[in-house]
């Protein structure tokens, strides 16, 4: 197993490569798994539970806090991740693909989109993406489309953005976003 070393050990988890994961599911959890026809879709969704069991065994060992925990998922490429939070939490990750700015019409509003020019960290717009679908995430869906996702650029770092909504971190090819610790 590979797992990626993130600002929020205590609250998120990105992982790939786990041997196995059938071994770590439940029996329910193994009927939900093998109900996907698509190979992809099982492995993502099994890996990111086996993620969740990880993070929450690790917040365990640290005297964890004990009320019963909020679980968000995410999956991109060959990589997991979750993430858990006493209140309502919102992760995503991304591995970075060579999109078109023109791209950010579709999720940004127009000041949103002035918010990320100036910026000079590297796929800015996978950034703002990770970020909203984080929000979103948090939000549980309650906004119908990320593009009604707000989202402030509060702080510009050389490994990440931080939003009023969701922090993002970048490491080698993949992007992570979380929301705020509650
Ligand atoms: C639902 C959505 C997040 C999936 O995007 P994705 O890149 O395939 O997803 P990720 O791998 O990052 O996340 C998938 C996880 O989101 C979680 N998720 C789905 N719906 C959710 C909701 N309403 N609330 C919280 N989490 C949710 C699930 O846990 C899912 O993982 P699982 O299927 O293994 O349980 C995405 O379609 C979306 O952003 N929808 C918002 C609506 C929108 O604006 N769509 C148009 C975008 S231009």
């Amino acid at each position: 197993m590979i797992e990626l070393a993130l600002p929020w050990p205590d609250r998120a988890i990105v992982i790939r490569d786990v041997e196995d994961p059938e071994s770590w599911l439940r029996a329910e959890e193994l009927t939900i798994a093998r109900a996907f026809t698509l190979e992809k879709r099982r492995r993502e969704w099994m890996l990111a539970r086996v993620a969740a069991k990880l993070l929450a065994r690790r917040r365990e060992c640290g005297g964890g806090l004990k009320p019963a925990p909020h679980v968000s998922f995410s999956h991109s490429g060959p990589w997991a991740a979750a993430a858990i939070d006493i209140a309502p939490v919102g992760i995503d990750v991304e591995v970075v693909r060579n999109i078109s700015e023109h791209a950010a019409r579709h999720f940004l509003t127009s000041e949103q989109t002035a918010q990320m020019e100036p910026g000079t960290i590297p796929n800015r717009l996978t950034h703002f993406w990770c970020a909203k679908e984080a929000a979103w995430k948090q939000r549980g869906g309650a906004v119908p489309f990320l593009k009604g996702v707000p989202l402030v650029l509060e702080n510009e770092s050389s490994s990440g953005l931080r939003f009023d909504a969701a922090e993002t971190f970048a490491i080698g090819d993949v992007i992570v976003a979380l929301s705020p610790r509650a």
